[in-house]
């Protein structure tokens, strides 16, 4: 299967792109893996007139917005991310007013039209830089309620929040950390900013899963408690095979982000179906907020 996807790549000028916590089927069968926003900036480099994303509904537009001139397709059309819609546009422009018209500072987990209205998007690597580089004292960060409490501890402004959190890092509890401590007493505990502040603050690092990527092979440490997604381990596994990572805790396991399989890959490429498309009046706003931010990084 994985033969007959990559000579349909081929045959297509298609360039696959996987998420680190796609499946680990999916993983194999890609071109690159990585975070969201760095596989779509090595995309957008790319000379391939097709993107096919397995991951979810944001990272193809965020592909499509810096893509414009190539086609991104996304295998499953209903792989979305909750998070990503506990905001609108609406509700932020309204909410941005009622704050005396303060900068706006968007994850890049967020649609291509909320990203639209804000001033300037973040990952959660470049979180803090992005906060300090905004001039004014008082933000707005959407979507996420814990990455905006985690930006705050680094920062003098006020950090207003909106309260969007990730269904599967907001589950993870301080007794679920200190359960896998109890079981692994010498492992190293990493967690992702989306995670609430009493795990964070329990936290040895806290990193982004491209950051932990690198984190564990840095680290002097055979045993590390991953306090993100699960699908984490099969990439951490695969790059540190002589040491042995263990989920902060089995709830964290996001639905949508499994739901690609070889089979609809494999369709995906033969129709070039499940075009993702940004209206170009959005896009334009999008990419700016996109652009302030890679400027900054
Ligand atoms: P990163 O890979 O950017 O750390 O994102 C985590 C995440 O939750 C993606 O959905
Ligand atoms: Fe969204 Fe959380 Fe799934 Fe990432 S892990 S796609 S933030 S629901």
């Amino acid at each position: 299967m994985k033969e007959t996807i990559r000579q349909l790549a081929e045959e297509k000028n298609a360039i696959i792109l996987a998420h680190n916590y796609q499946p680990p089927e999916i993983q194999q069968a890609a071109h690159m893996c990585g975070d969201s926003l760095e596989l779509s900036i090595r995309a957008a480099e790319t000379t391939a007139d097709v993107i096919v994303f397995c991951g979810v509904h944001f990272m193809a537009e965020s592909a499509a917005i810096l893509s414009p001139e190539k086609k991104v397709l996304l295998p499953v059309a209903d792989a979305g991310c909750p998070m990503a819609d506990m905001v609108t546009p609406e509700a932020l422009v309204k909410r941005k007013k009622e704050l005396g018209n303060i900068p706006v500072i968007t994850y890049v987990n967020s649609t291509a039209a909320v990203k639209a209205v804000s001033d300037v998007c973040c990952t959660s690597a470049n979180v803090t830089r992005v906060v300090e580089s905004v001039k004014e004292d008082e933000v707005l960060m959407t979507p996420d309620r814990n990455l905006a409490r985690y930006a705050a501890l680094f920062t003098d402004k006020t950090v207003h929040l909106w309260e969007g959190f990730c269904p599967y890092h907001d589950t993870l509890t301080a007794e679920d950390v200190l359960s896998a401590r109890k079981e692994h007493p010498n492992a190293v505990f990493m967690a992702h900013p989306e995670c609430p502040p009493d795990v964070i603050q329990m936290a040895d690092a806290v990193k982004s899963t491209s950051g932990m990527l690198r984190y564990a092979g840095e680290v002097d440490s055979d045993e590390f408690i991953v306090g993100t997604e699960t699908g984490l381990i099969y990439p951490l596994s695969k790059a540190y095979p002589e040491k042995r990572f263990f989920p902060a805790s089995e709830k964290m396991f996001c639905t949508d982000m499994k739901k690609i399989s070889l089979e609809n890959l494999r369709d995906t490429l033969e129709n070039l179906s499940g075009e993702v498309r940004v209206p170009e009046e959005v896009r334009k706003d999008a990419y700016k907020a996109v652009k302030r931010m890679v400027d900054l990084t």
